[in-house]
């Protein structure tokens, strides 16, 4: 069972300047939660309680008041710092070097990506199921062009991993969550920079293809991922948040309601949380919680 995940929250945001010039990409608000809450949840739902957050040095200091040592959550988080955006895969050598990773598997999801539907939580616990290997997945987009795309043989095997390929062969592109077993850190240690100079994820997933150790899975239609890398990308994926949490009165990633669902927090942490929270409609939510818990309870 993989216990141990990594949220990668580096990058220079470039593309959403200048709103990411002060504030870090993953601190932007995708409707009425930092970004981060976002992959955030979706480790806690795949159960893992042991997190790595990377941010730069700059931005560090905000993510620690955000989210501290994750107590309120039921989680244990970690920070450590990426200096320059090297690329993906180098998370694994931080992890290793500030003592997180000690010849272990470990999930990395990257801290921009958006991920809700039906099965999905089946799907990665699966995933983090699986200790020997690695497992990714394929998920089908319209455009593939800008992300690393997965072809398949007509038997469903995979054929081919590109990064940004200018022609893609399939248009299933490889959403930013990944499971890896125990190599995963010497395999990360391993690579060379790519030509765009950075320590790439689809070359590691290639090293996992080639010694035939390598489980993509499909996230089917009825999974929405959202990508929030321009503006238009990031108004859409909070309008998303918006539309289903009015319809059902529920919340898209609220990080103490999963803790509570998994019995990792008591009701006395969601009632500090919701004093914390002063007047906000994420505290009205929390109250609604634990009065609802209350009723069953009595
Ligand atoms: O979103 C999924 C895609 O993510 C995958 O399909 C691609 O295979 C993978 O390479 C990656 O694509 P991008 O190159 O578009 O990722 P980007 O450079 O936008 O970085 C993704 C996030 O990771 C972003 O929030 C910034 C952060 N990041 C990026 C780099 C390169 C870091 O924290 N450190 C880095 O070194």
């Amino acid at each position: 069972m993989i216990t141990k995940g990594i949220v990668l929250a580096g990058g220079t945001g470039s593309r959403l300047y200048p709103l990411t010039m002060a504030v870090s990409k993953q601190l932007m608000p995708v409707f009425d939660k930092p970004m981060i809450y976002y992959p955030l949840s979706i480790l806690m739902l795949a159960g893992i309680r042991e997190i790595l957050i990377i941010t730069t040095p700059q931005d560090e200091p905000a993510f620690r008041s955000l989210l501290g040592s994750g107590s309120a959550f039921g989680i244990k988080i970690q920070y450590a710092q990426q200096v320059s955006p090297d690329g993906l895969a180098q998370a694994f050598t931080i992890a290793a070097d500030c003592g997180f990773l000690k010849n272990e598997g470990c999930a990395l999801i990257l801290g921009d990506n958006l991920f809700y539907g039906h099965d999905l939580v089946r799907s990665l616990k699966t995933a983090a199921s699986r200790t020997h290997g690695a497992t990714i997945f394929g998920y089908r987009v319209n455009d593939p062009k800008e992300y690393g795309v997965v072809e398949f043989d007509s038997d469903g095997r995979v054929k081919s991993l590109e990064e940004k390929p200018q022609s893609p062969k399939s248009n299933f592109a490889v959403p930013g969550i990944y499971f890896f077993d125990r190599n995963v850190v010497e395999y990360a240690g391993d690579l060379r920079p790519s030509p765009r100079g950075e320590l790439e994820i689809t070359d590691l997933n290639q090293r996992y293809l080639d010694q035939g150790e390598l489980v993509v899975e499909i996230l089917g239609r009825g999974t929405a991922w959202l990508d929030t890398g321009t503006h238009e990308s990031l108004l859409q994926a909070a309008q998303f948040v918006e539309v289903i949490q009015a319809r059902q009165g529920l919340l898209v990633a609220c990080l103490e309601e999963i803790a509570w669902s998994h019995g990792w927090i008591d009701l006395d942490t969601i009632e500090r949380r919701t004093q914390q929270l002063g007047k906000s409609s994420y505290a009205g939510y929390l109250q609604k919680l634990l009065s609802e818990t209350n009723d069953v309870h009595h």
